[in-house]
C-alpha cells in the first residue's frame, strides 16, 4: 500500500468539478482494505463518481473502488445467483448478465457507476429498483476491522435509500462494499409498466419483448433524454422526486391539474421534481456555469468550468423557486464531499 498524494479528482467525477485528494489509493482486491495503513484516517469511498458533488479539496484518504470480477455463484431450480466485484462497471455488468441468458436487470441498463455503489442509494429506473434483485452485500467494516455481510432485508432498501445512507455507515467511510450477489429468478416476466418504455417498444412494434429488447428500448429512451456526462457533465437526477402527504398532493392538483402524481403504498404521493422545476421556470436556465438541462429539468449540468460552489448556488436557487411556487422542498440526490 502506497497511497498517492495530492491527486486531481476532476477526472473521477461526472460533474467534472475540481478538487484534489490529500491521499489516494486504488483498491483492486478486498484484502487491501485490511491494510494497517488505511486505519484511523478520515476516508471517502469512491466508485465511478456519478452521484457526487465535489465541493473542494478532500484532506483525507480517498479509496477508489476498482475490485473486478463477475461469475455465476450458483443456481437452483428457481434462480441464478450472480456475484460481481464492487469495481465492475454497472452497465457492462448488466449487459453481460443478459448475454449469458440471465434476465432481470435489463430495466437498469445504462445507469452510470459501479456495482458497489448500486446498493448505496438503491438505484432505480423504469419500474425497477436494484434492491428487488439483490441477494447480499459484502463489505469491509473499518470500525469492526472485518468483512461483514448484509442480506437483502438488512439493507433496508427504500426509494433512493438504504441502510448504507444512514448516519454512521458509509458516509464517514466506515464501510467499503467489496462485492454484491444478485438473485435473478428463472421465471422471468417483462417489466414494461413505465409509460416511456411501453411507448418505445410500441413504436418498434414489439408486443412480446425479450430482456434484450427491453434493454435496447431503455438505452434508446435514456440516450434521448439524458445528457452524456462525457459531453455535458452531470450527475443524473439532481433531486429526489418528493413524496408528500396525500392532502398536499390533492391541494396542489387543484391548482395544477397537470401535475404528475404517483400514489405510494403508504398512502403518500410522489411528485415529479422535473415537472416542478420546469414549471418554476428552470428548464434550460442557468446561473453562471451551472444550469438545469434543457431536455430534462431534473438534471443539473456543468456548462464548463464550474466549481462545487457554483453547483450549490444553482441548487439553492432551484430549491427556492420550487418552494416559493409549490411549497415543496427538494432534497438533493448526490452525495456532497
Ligand atoms: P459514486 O458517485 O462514486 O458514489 C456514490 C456514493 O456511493 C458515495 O457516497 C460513495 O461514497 C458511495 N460508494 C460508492 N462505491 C462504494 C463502495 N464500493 N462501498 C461503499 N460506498 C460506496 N441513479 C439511479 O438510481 N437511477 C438512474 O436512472 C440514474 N441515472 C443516471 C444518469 C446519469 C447520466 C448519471 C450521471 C447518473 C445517474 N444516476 C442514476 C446516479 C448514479 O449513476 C448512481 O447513483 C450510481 O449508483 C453511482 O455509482 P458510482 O459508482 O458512480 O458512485
Ligand atoms: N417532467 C417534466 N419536465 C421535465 C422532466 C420531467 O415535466 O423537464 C415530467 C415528465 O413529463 C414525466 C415526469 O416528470 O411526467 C417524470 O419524468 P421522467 O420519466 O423523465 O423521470 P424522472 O422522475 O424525472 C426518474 C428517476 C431517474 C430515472 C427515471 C426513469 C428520480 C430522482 N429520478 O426521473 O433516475 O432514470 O425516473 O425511471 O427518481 C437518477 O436517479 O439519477 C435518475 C436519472
Amino acid at each position: 500500500m502506497n497511497p498517492s498524494t495530492n491527486v486531481d479528482l476532476s477526472p473521477f467525477n461526472t460533474l467534472a468539478l475540481p478538487g484534489r485528494a490529500a491521499r489516494y489509493q486504488k483498491i483492486t482486491a478486498p484484502e487491501q482494505l485490511s491494510s494497517a495503513e488505511l486505519v484511523g484516517e478520515k476516508r471517502f469511498i469512491l466508485g465511478g463518481g456519478s452521484n457526487l458533488v465535489l465541493t473542494g479539496d478532500f484532506d483525507g484518504l480517498l479509496l477508489h473502488m476498482a475490485i473486478p470480477g463477475k461469475r455465476l455463484l450458483k443456481e437452483d431450480a428457481e434462480a441464478w445467483f450472480i456475484e460481481a466485484g464492487a469495481g465492475e462497471n454497472w452497465h457492462d455488468f448488466v449487459q453481460w448478465t443478459l448475454s449469458q441468458g440471465w434476465p432481470g436487470l435489463e430495466n437498469l441498463s445504462l445507469i452510470p457507476g459501479t456495482v458497489g455503489a448500486a446498493p448505496i442509494q438503491n438505484i432505480g429506473a423504469y419500474g425497477l429498483e436494484v434492491g428487488e434483485c439483490l441477494q447480499s452485500v459484502t463489505a469491509w467494516d473499518f470500525d469492526k476491522n472485518t468483512f461483514v455481510s448484509f442480506g437483502r432485508d438488512d439493507c433496508r432498501f427504500a426509494y433512493r435509500d438504504s441502510l448504507f445512507k444512514q448516519q454512521g455507515w458509509h458516509l464517514n467511510g466506515r464501510i467499503a462494499i467489496t462485492s454484491v450477489v444478485f438473485r435473478l429468478p428463472k421465471a422471468w416476466q417483462p417489466n414494461i409498466r413505465y409509460a416511456d418504455l411501453a411507448q418505445e417498444l410500441a413504436a418498434h412494434q414489439i408486443a412480446t419483448p425479450s430482456a434484450r429488447d427491453i434493454a435496447a428500448a431503455i438505452i434508446a429512451v435514456r440516450q434521448r433524454k439524458l445528457p452524456d456526462p462525457v459531453v455535458t457533465p452531470n450527475a443524473g437526477s439532481f433531486f429526489h422526486n418528493p413524496v408528500v402527504e396525500a392532502t398536499q398532493a390533492a391541494t396542489l392538483a387543484t391548482d395544477y391539474p397537470a401535475l404528475p402524481r404517483y400514489p405510494q403504498p403508504d398512502g403518500r404521493v410522489k411528485l415529479a421534481a422535473g415537472w416542478l422545476i420546469e414549471q418554476a421556470g428552470w428548464k434550460g436556465k442557468a446561473l453562471g456555469p451551472v444550469g438545469m438541462y434543457e431536455k430534462q429539468a431534473l438534471v443539473l449540468v456543468n456548462h464548463g468550468g464550474a466549481t462545487g460552489a457554483d453547483v450549490k448556488r444553482t441548487m439553492a436557487a432551484v430549491q427556492a423557486a420550487v418552494r416559493e411556487k409549490f411549497g415543496v422542498d427538494l432534497t438533493p440526490e448526490p452525495i456532497f464531499l
